[in-house]
């Protein structure tokens, strides 16, 4: 994938203020400090265009990057993080939630994991409530160059088998720092976005979308 245009183009804690063109979304989530701004930036290589830090909590809102002018990454805040205000998490949390059931445009959840502990309590809320709701997924266990190949290999396969995840879902060893990851995700991501833009299409042909294949959170 050859990024040649990158911006933040919205930071949203309403609603209201979701991007309102019709362009894939893949959405990231995962416990604060995981790794999700410095996966944009690796993606996207740039450096610091997704703001990252040692400090838990630094993305507050949900932030649209758009790529190419064909897709968007949507950094979420981190769950987990203490210091913000319950008000706070609340707010994000009801925004987050419908954001995930009812954005037309969401083509994929990218569900980040520390590749180095088994997944906590709430990595394995997170991907129950996600695989519960049929969102389409993708895990990626984050920081593998702090393992041996071997190890990270070792604890992807566990964190498969502690969520049980299925074959279907790709877990993707991932590092920011080296890149390792980078071309399997690329690939299971531009196959979520371009999937759905060509269903309707192919669909017609059949004779119509069939709204029973669609998840019932995700029905227009
Ligand atoms: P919040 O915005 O608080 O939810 O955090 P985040 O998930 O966006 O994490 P962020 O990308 O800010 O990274 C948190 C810390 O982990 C930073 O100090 C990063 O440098 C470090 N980090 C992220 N990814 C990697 C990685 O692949 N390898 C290593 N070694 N460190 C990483
Ligand atoms: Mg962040």
């Amino acid at each position: 994938m050859i990024v040649r245009k990158a911006e933040l183009v919205a930071t949203c804690a309403l609603w209201k203020q979701l991007p309102e063109d019709d362009l894939p979304e893949i959405a990231l989530a995962g416990r604060s400090n995981v790794g999700k701004s410095s996966l944009i930036n690796r993606m996207l290589n740039r450096r610091q265009l997704a703001r990252t830090s040692a400090v838990p909590g630094k993305t507050q809102t949900l932030n649209f990057y758009r790529i190419n002018d064909e897709l968007y990454f949507v950094d979420f805040p981190g769950y987990g993080y203490a210091k913000a205000s319950r008000g706070e998490r609340q707010k994000w949390g009801k925004l987050i939630e419908r954001y995930l059931l009812e954005r037309r445009q969401l083509r994929l959840l990218l569900l980040l994991i520390d590749i180095r502990h088994p997944p906590t309590a709430l990595d394995r809320m997170m991907y129950e409530w996600a695989a519960h709701h049929r969102l389409p997924l993708c895990l990626v266990a984050t920081k593998s160059d702090k393992l041996s190949r071997m190890q990270a290999g070792k604890h992807a396969a566990q964190i498969r088998h502690m969520l049980k995840v299925p074959e279907a879902v790709p877990v993707i060893p991932f590092s920011s720092e080296t890149g390792e990851g980078r071309d399997a995700l690329w690939a299971v991501i531009l196959e979520a976005a371009g999937e759905r833009n060509e269903q309707p299409d192919s669909r017609a042909a059949e004779g119509g979308a069939d709204l029973r294949d669609v998840p019932e959170g995700r029905r227009p």
